[in-house]
């Protein structure tokens, strides 16, 4: 798609939008996509503020206001048209979409979840590796499908978690990976290298066997 104009993308949040902001930081260095929405269901989000600092269209749809998911999902989506949004990047959305909406978006929707999937989905990644005494931890970006975090997995990096790590600690280092991987996962959807093809995610025409790891990438490149 190179050449052509950005594709328009929405980011949804809940809280930080430290992962918005590295999308925002790679649109503005010439990515494929721009981000031209960011909806919020909590207005206090501090992402929020990331979004009006780069000039960009924000939303809250506070889903306390809607009595059901269906609703919630229908005010959602007519928001994301309304804005003509063609990919959705999920950063810390803490909502659970409907089928509807997913179907809607399938193949131009993706999240980032801080675990080696399909290890540890949910909440607490970081307490629950290092209650399972796991040597890797790291993050990874997946398309999105109706069940929780378990679409097609496009792209990790692996953390070594060291003996005297806590929580905190863990989380920061697997964000700081975060920050690299989704500008780099959005950016092969942007410009069309990556798709979602019967389920399965497709790279320069290749079905994935297993997600790219973020190390082989920088070797590769350089
Ligand atoms: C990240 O760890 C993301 O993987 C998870 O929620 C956190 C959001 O962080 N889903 P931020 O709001 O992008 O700073």
């Amino acid at each position: 798609m190179a050449g052509k104009r950005p594709v328009r993308a929405a980011v949804l949040i809940s809280g930080s939008g430290s992962n918005l902001q590295s999308l925002i930081d790679a649109a503005l260095s010439g990515a494929n996509y721009n981000i031209d929405l960011v909806v919020s269901n909590n207005a206090s989000a501090f992402g929020l503020q990331r979004a009006e600092a780069a000039g960009i269209a924000t939303a809250v749809l506070d889903h306390r206001r809607y009595d059901s998911r269906e609703t919630y999902d229908d005010a959602l989506e007519a928001c994301l048209r309304s804005h003509a949004i063609e990919l959705v990047f999920l950063a810390g959305f803490m909502r659970i979409l409907g089928q509807s909406l997913v179907r809607n978006y399938a193949g131009r929707m993706l999240n980032i979840h801080p675990s080696l999937l399909p290890k540890f989905p949910g909440l607490n990644t970081h307490q629950r590796v290092l209650d399972a005494g796991d040597p890797w931890h790291g993050c990874t970006v997946h398309f999105v499908t109706a069940e929780l975090d378990a679409g097609a997995a496009i792209i990790q990096a692996r953390v070594p978690v060291r003996d005297d790590t806590d929580a905190d600690e863990l989380a920061k280092k697997v964000l700081s990976y975060e920050h690299r991987i989704y500008p780099q996962a959005a950016e092969w959807l942007a410009s069309g290298r990556l798709r979602l093809v019967d389920d399965c995610a497709e790279l320069d025409g290749v079905p994935l066997q297993g997600p790219q790891q973020f190390s082989e990438i920088r070797s590769s490149v350089a």
